[in-house]
């Protein structure tokens, strides 16, 4: 088959379009709608899917964001790599609002989402480093001042963390907070496709400074302010990514019976 794109960026808060003169995909999954349709139009030679992971007009909060249609829809039509732009909070003072991060490692503190494509028999996806080294050195290369390595954890949402859990969370030594980074991830490797987020830090957490704690309008001035700098990274990053063949992100399911279907 032919793929109709072989990369994807998936939008975060107030990152709700990309690609000019795009061709629009209704994608029906057999688990139920995507956030929306899906665009797909050329970057540096590439074809490239976009799709807002909270919708076009932010209907989807993290808790309800359909992650596994959308993963579903990206490999529908033919995705292999995927770039996760995200807005965080930082738990480290010297990660202050504006630092882009690629972090190298995920903690789940979510709580009530479905996480597998895996309904049944054995089928143990290794995830240990949650995120493609060769994506992240792609946006490196295309972005030297971006901070490599740190955890992020993904918590419930969509309420922020308390003090105590934040302080908690920093004291792990984890850099990042997030509420979309799981189980998008996971469901990319189960999909046998390359992923990294691309973290935009948007505030310091509550547990980092004093004062009133973290504010949705703080989150998207700063995810406003800092997207023209987002869109032309993730352009220079499609135009220097790696051939995905060969990847460990795919590699792992050589010889595993997969218990569940691919698109
Ligand atoms: N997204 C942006 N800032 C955040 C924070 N402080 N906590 C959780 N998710 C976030």
């Amino acid at each position: 088959m032919t793929a109709t794109a072989e990369v994807a960026v998936i939008g975060g808060s107030g990152f709700y379009s990309f690609l000019d003169d795009a061709e629009q995909h209704t994608v029906s999954t057999p688990y139920g709608e995507p956030s929306g349709p899906v665009s797909v139009g050329s970057v540096a030679g590439r074809r490239v899917a976009f799709l807002p992971r909270h919708g076009g007009h932010h209907e989807f909060p993290p808790h309800r964001i359909p992650y596994r249609a959308n993963a579903w829809a990206l490999r529908a039509l033919g995705v292999r790599q995927i770039l996760a732009p995200c807005a965080v909070g930082s738990l480290r003072p010297e990660l202050g609002p504006g630092s882009v991060v690629v972090p190298d490692q995920l903690v789940d503190r979510t709580q009530a989402r479905v996480q597998s494509f895996v309904e049944t028999g054995a089928c143990h996806v290794p995830f240990a480093d949650p995120y493609c080294e060769r994506l992240g050195d792609s946006v490196q290369q295309s972005a030297p001042d971006v901070v490599r390595g740190g955890a992020m954890v993904v918590v419930e949402g969509p309420r922020f963390s308390t003090r105590a859990e934040s302080q908690s969370y920093a004291a792990q030594g984890w850099s990042l907070v997030n509420m979309t980074g799981h189980p998008e991830a996971v469901l990319a490797r189960e999909m046998l496709q390359c992923y990294t987020p691309i973290a935009l830090v948007t505030d310091l957490d509550a547990g980092v400074e004093a004062g009133a704690g973290v504010s949705q309008e703080e989150v998207f001035a700063l995810f406003a302010q800092n997207l023209e700098r987002l869109r032309t990274m993730l352009a220079d990053t499609i135009a220097a990514l790696p051939d995905p063949d060969g990847c460990s992100c795919s590699g792992w399911a050589q010889g595993v019976e997969l218990t569940y279907a691919l698109p």
